[in-house]
């Protein structure tokens, strides 16, 4: 496998396991962070044997947000120019459903991170917050758009115009973290979720997750319409007439991702 500086990657069973590794840095993600979060999620993305990735920092940090150290001396044209977050897009893009396993600080690009993968669990010790403000910014790698969508405007523009933080529990009641979980058993937890996914068929799960970001990303009319000929055209895969014919028999399904 590639060599990694700033992240740690591995396999267990049939999920990929990203975790990030800058504990200098509180996991604060710079480009070369992107750049090998996106190149190993890519390549999860593209192995068949793989089902569910996990994403997850340290105990202490998520990540911290964007890299300021390296942001602090840019100028508007060099953000544009460079595309800075451009690389994250790559991420927010694959098929293979991602957990965000968050334990401690969940801050800026790092609460941005999580936010880009569909299942959001988290410690009882997470902090999610949106502190640019206080570093006389906004958020650049979707907070401001993804964050709306997934707590509501009041609760979003709370979080973005003071800088505070919220906890696990906040979290959770605001609707941002799907579960909490004691911080001991968050990573045993986010394992046993991700083999619950990859255990499924992968055309079902491609299926599903484009479902549901096309929900964030249209009308209703529009979303139906999507669900319609997604919902019919798994129709024509074996793993349908295996996950169908397995119930009638009462058995567990044996899906062959095709
Ligand atoms: N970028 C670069 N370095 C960071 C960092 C970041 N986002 N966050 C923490 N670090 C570094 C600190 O500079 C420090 O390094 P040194 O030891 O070399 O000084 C190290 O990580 C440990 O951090 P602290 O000593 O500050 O740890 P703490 O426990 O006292 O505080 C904290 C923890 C409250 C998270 C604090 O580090 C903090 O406020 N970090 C910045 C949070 C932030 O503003 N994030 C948003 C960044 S901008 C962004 O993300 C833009 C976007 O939308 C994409």
């Amino acid at each position: 496998m590639t060599d990694y500086e700033t992240i740690l990657v591995e396999t267990r069973g049939r999920v990929g396991w990203i975790t990030l590794n800058r504990p200098d840095a509180l996991n604060a993600l710079n480009t070369q962070v992107c750049r090998e979060v996106v190149a190993a999620a890519s390549a999860f993305d593209s192995d068949a044997g793989i089902g569910a990735i996990v994403v997850t920092g340290s105990e202490r940090a998520f990540a911290a947000g964007a890299d300021i150290k390296e942001m602090e001396s840019k100028t508007g044209l060099d953000m544009l120019l460079g595309d800075h977050f451009g690389g994250w897009t790559q991420f927010a893009a694959v098929r293979t459903p991602v957990i965000a396993a968050v334990a401690g600080y969940a801050l800026g690009g790092g609460c941005e991170l999580a936010m880009m993968c569909d299942i959001i669990l988290a410690a009882d010790t997470a902090k999610f917050g949106q502190p640019e403000i206080t570093l006389g910014v906004i958020p650049g790698m979707g907070g401001s758009q993804r964050l709306v969508r997934a707590v509501g405007y009041y609760k979003a523009a709370d979080l973005i115009l003071t800088g505070r933080m919220m906890d696990a529990a906040e979290a959770e009641r605001s609707g941002l973290a799907s579960r909490v979980v004691p911080a001991a058993d968050l990573l045993a937890e986010a394992q046993k979720t991700a083999e619950a996914i990859a255990a499924k068929g992968l055309p079902a799960l491609y299926a599903a997750k484009a479902v549901l970001d096309g929900a964030l990303e249209s009308s209703l009319a529009e979303g139906l319409r999507l669900e319609k000929h997604v919902f019919a055209s798994l129709f024509d895969t074996e793993d349908q007439k295996e996950g169908m014919a397995a119930f009638r028999e009462k058995r567990t399904p044996d899906f062959r991702g095709r």
